[in-house]
Parts: C-alpha cells; sequence; structure tokens
C-alpha cells in the first residue's frame, strides 16, 4: 500500500514534531508556517525551539528529502492526501479559546479544496473546544470549497498528548491513540495511515465521535490537573501536624491501581502551555453554556495557593521577607526545557516582591534567557549555584533539575548568609536537611 502524503499546518511544538516524526519514518510531508524565517531554518534541518530528540529526527527527514516547509498553504493541501491542522488556540482575556487560528486556516483549506478533484481527509490535532471540528472547521470547509463533508472530503479529530521534553519518544510511543470520526471512511483512512507508521502490536487505538474526541482533550488535561492539586490539598492536611508526609501518603494511596501513583507530587503547582489554558477553557466553555464548574475551579485555586505557600513556608522560616535575598533554584514551569509559560517561579517572584525582598537571584540550567523576556531585569541572573547561593538569606527550590539534587546542607551552609532552604519538590531528604539546617518543605511539617 502505498503511504499517504501529509501535509501539516501550523511548525509549532506539535506540528513540527508529528511532521519530523512521520517524514523520519519515510513518509512524503509538506508542513506550513506563516514565518519565513522559520520555514527556512526547518528547511535547513534545524529546528527554531529545543526539544529532546528532534534534531536527529527532523536532519534525517530533511536529508531523506521526505519533509518541506512551505508559507503556501494550498499548494501543501493540493498535494497531499490527508491534513493534519496543528495550529494554536491560545487563550483569550476572559479565559476563553481563541479559535481565530482555527477559523482561518479552515477557510483556507476551503479554498484550496475548491481546486481538488479528489477526496481529502482533514485531521484537527489542535486542542479545540467540543463542537469546533464540525462546526467550524467542516462547515467553513464546505462553504469555501462547495463540497460536502462525509462525502467529497472527510473530517476527524485526534487530540495529541505529547508532553514537553519527551514528545518525541511520545510520538513513537503513544500509550493509545483517540480517533474521533465523522464517519467510517474518516477513521479507517486515519488509522491506516497509522497503521503504516507504527509496526505490530500497533497501540491501543480508541475510536469515538469527533465531539467525544474533542472533550478527551480536556478531560485528559483536566483530570492530571485535578490529581496534582488534590496531591497538593493533602500536603497542605498533612502540614497541619508533626510526621504525616505527603510524599509517603501519595506513595500509599499511588498503590492502589485504580488511582496510580503518576501525578501526585505535591509541590509549588503545575505550570506550562496546557494544563492552565486548557483547564480555563473548557471551564469557560460550559459557563457560557449555563453549567459552572465546581472540581475545576478548585483546581485552579489551589494550584495558585502553592505558589503563595511556597513563600509563606519561607516567611514562617526566615521571619519578615523585607529587605532580605532571596535564591530561586530553578525558573522553568519543569525541568528538561526552557519553557516559561504559567511557571509557578513567575508567581513566587511576584509575591516576593509584593513582600518587599531586597533582591531575587536565581539560576536556571537552561530557562535564563526565556526568563528574561518576561522578568527583564527585575530579578538577578545567576550562572551557577554557588553564585545563586552566595550571600542569600533563604533559597527556595522551584524546579527539580537534576543538579540540584546533588546540592548539600553543607553547600547551602557554606554558601549562603543564613542557609534557609524552602524545598518547593520534596527532593531533598527531610530527615538529613532538617537536622542540618533550617529546612521545610511542602507536605512535611
Ligand atoms: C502536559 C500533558 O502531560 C500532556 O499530555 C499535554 O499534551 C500537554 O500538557 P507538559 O505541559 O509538557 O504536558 O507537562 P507535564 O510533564 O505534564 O507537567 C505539567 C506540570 O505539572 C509541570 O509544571 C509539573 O511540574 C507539574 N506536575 C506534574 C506536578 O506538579 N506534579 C506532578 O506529579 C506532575
Amino acid at each position: 500500500m502505498d503511504k499517504p502524503k501529509f501535509s501539516i499546518v501550523g511548525c509549532g511544538f506539535v506540528g513540527l514534531v508529528t511532521a519530523s516524526c512521520l517524514a523520519s519514518k519515510g513518509f512524503k510531508v509538506i508542513a506550513t508556517t506563516i514565518k519565513k524565517d522559520e520555514a527556512d531554518l526547518i528547511n535547513k534541518g534545524q529546528a527554531p525551539f529545543f526539544e529532546e530528540g528532534l534534531d536527529e529526527v527532523l536532519k534525517s527527514a530533511i536529508n531523506q528529502e521526505n519533509l518541506f516547509v512551505t508559507l503556501d498553504n494550498k499548494k501543501a493541501i493540493l498535494n497531499t492526501d490527508i491534513t493534519f491542522i496543528s495550529v494554536g488556540t491560545p487563550m483569550r482575556e476572559d479565559d476563553s479559546i481563541n479559535l481565530n487560528f482555527i477559523e482561518n486556516v479552515s477557510k483556507e483549506i476551503g479554498q484550496a479544496l475548491a481546486d481538488k478533484k479528489e477526496y481529502h481527509l482533514i485531521v484537527a490535532r489542535s486542542t479545540i473546544v467540543p463542537g469546533t471540528a464540525r462546526d467550524i472547521i467542516g462547515k467553513n470547509i464546505e462553504k469555501l470549497s462547495g463540497k460536502k463533508m462525509g462525502v467529497d472530503f472527510g473530517l476527524a479529530m485526534q487530540p495529541e498528548f505529547l508532553r514537553e521534553g519527551a514528545s518525541v519518544y511520545d510520538t513513537f510511543h503513544p500509550n493509545r491513540i483517540i480517533i474521533g470520526e465523522l464517519d467510517q471512511k474518516s477513521g479507517d483512512i486515519l488509522i491506516n495511515a497509522w497503521k503504516q507508521f507504527y509496526e505490530e502490536p500497533y497501540p491501543p487505538i480508541e475510536r469515538m465521535n469527533i465531539e467525544s474526541a474533542e472533550m478527551v482533550k480536556y478531560a485528559n488535561n483536566c483530570f492530571l490537573s485535578t490529581k496534582i492539586s488534590f496531591a497538593n490539598e493533602f500536603a497542605r492536611f498533612s502540614e497541619l501536624i508533626p510526621n504525616v508526609d505527603i510524599v509517603q501518603v501519595m506513595k500509599g494511596i499511588g498503590l492502589d491501581d485504580r488511582i496510580n501513583p503518576k501525578f501526585l507530587g505535591a509541590g509549588v503547582g503545575f505550570g506550562g502551555s496546557c494544563f492552565h489554558k486548557d483547564v480555563s477553557a473548557i471551564k469557560r466553555w460550559g459557563r457560557d453554556k449555563g453549567f459552572q464548574s465546581k472540581v475545576l475551579e478548585a483546581v485552579l485555586e489551589l494550584n495558585n495557593d502553592q505558589a503563595i505557600h511556597i513563600v509563606d513556608i519561607a516567611e514562617e522560616l526566615v521571619g519578615d521577607l523585607k529587605s532580605k535575598r532571596i535564591t530561586l533554584l530553578g525558573l522553568s514551569f519543569k525541568p528538561g526545557t526552557d519553557d516559561m509559560r504559567e511557571a509557578p517561579s513567575l508567581k513566587i517572584i511576584k509575591e516576593l516582591q509584593k513582600r518587599g525582598v531586597s533582591s531575587i537571584v536565581a539560576y536556571d540550567p537552561r530557562a535564563e534567557s526565556a526568563a528574561k523576556k518576561i522578568l527583564e531585569n527585575s530579578i538577578l541572573y545567576a550562572n551557577s549555584i554557588e553564585e545563586a547561593l552566595r550571600d542569600s538569606e533563604c533559597a527556595l527550590l522551584v524546579t527539580e533539575w537534576e543538579e540540584f539534587k546533588s546540592i548539600q546542607p553543607q553547600d547551602f551552609q557554606k554558601l549562603m548568609k543564613t542557609p534557609n532552604l524552602v524545598d518547593g519538590r520534596r527532593i531533598y531528604d527531610h530527615v538529613l536537611f532538617s537536622k542540618s539546617i533550617p529546612f521545610r518543605t511542602i507536605g512535611r511539617r
């Protein structure tokens, strides 16, 4: 069977990783972007952002001449069989989802399909609120192409579950594939394409209608966010009396296979490009339709509170934070990335500034330049752990980078003016550290 040709609209994190992985395995892929410099860079085999493993698959795709990036959506669509829509769906000020890119792209696809005789399959990969694929993408294409969905073109929605820093691995080893299909034919074509990409045994494939698949993506991210906020709530309970330790408590419940141990890590809260945006968007979407969420409201509130809470813990440890020099170990929303979107560090910094600290000095192995774009010179940036700790009066561990795990109590003692340490990610041995230095942590008194 001939491999289908793909066009992928959008060269962001999801689009480019998917395009590179498909092309590295012999599929012909035309990807599109609206940025000329981005297209030029990718066509030379260079990724415009850092993502673990992406350079290798991208180089292999370009060397095999299987991937080409253009600004011309029409050309890409007319020369391929399946189009993935991977454009951004950012959050508006009022928390609602901004579907402008989806609107524009679906109109362009409609215009292109007006000139195509053969059947074409469109697959939404962006995170979109239920109803968007059929009512916006499908209808726009119908209007501008004069064709009928389910007859002249197919429509599907396949949510992606890629983790930043592991997205290449996740593309090659998904734990399941969710296919929302307008009709049997749309789903069959997409599944057959993936069966040429994956080897047997194939990842589990779950077929459903389009709207359910759109909802799966939200339910998935909301559930993971809820697990984290639940762990954080129990961290607060655990802090009410001595000896209860949230790490042990979550280990205890994680062994129940109805619960599982993942995403029960209490800390300074979740960040990143998806969780906050998706929880907010579906909550807002429900409200606009007359349903007020209770769980998700609490999830966001608890998440926000955790960033403030670590500052409260620091204050309990040090006393008034006014005029103190504070160190932040880590800035990115999680290790392995320079991404600062919704990073808890931003909220922590704001709170510390509100409480009048004299200076904040931060060290992050990768996120300094991304952080500078947001924080500018409102904090100091150190080039090493040592530089960040020197003369500091309290250190807050915010991101659990590998290199922070080996810092010993005596290092804090040696370098800091007063070796106060608050562990916001539970990476340090509580017993050892509290014996040696003034030490506090999340989820253990
Ligand atoms: C997430 C989803 O995992 C992915 O499926 C989706 O496609 C995009 O959003 P990502 O944003 O890359 O991926 O990060 P993830 O590794 O899921 O972590 C999100 C945040 O939750 C991080 O800030 C992390 O520190 C925090 N987290 C995670 C916790 O606080 N505790 C945990 O136990 C796990």
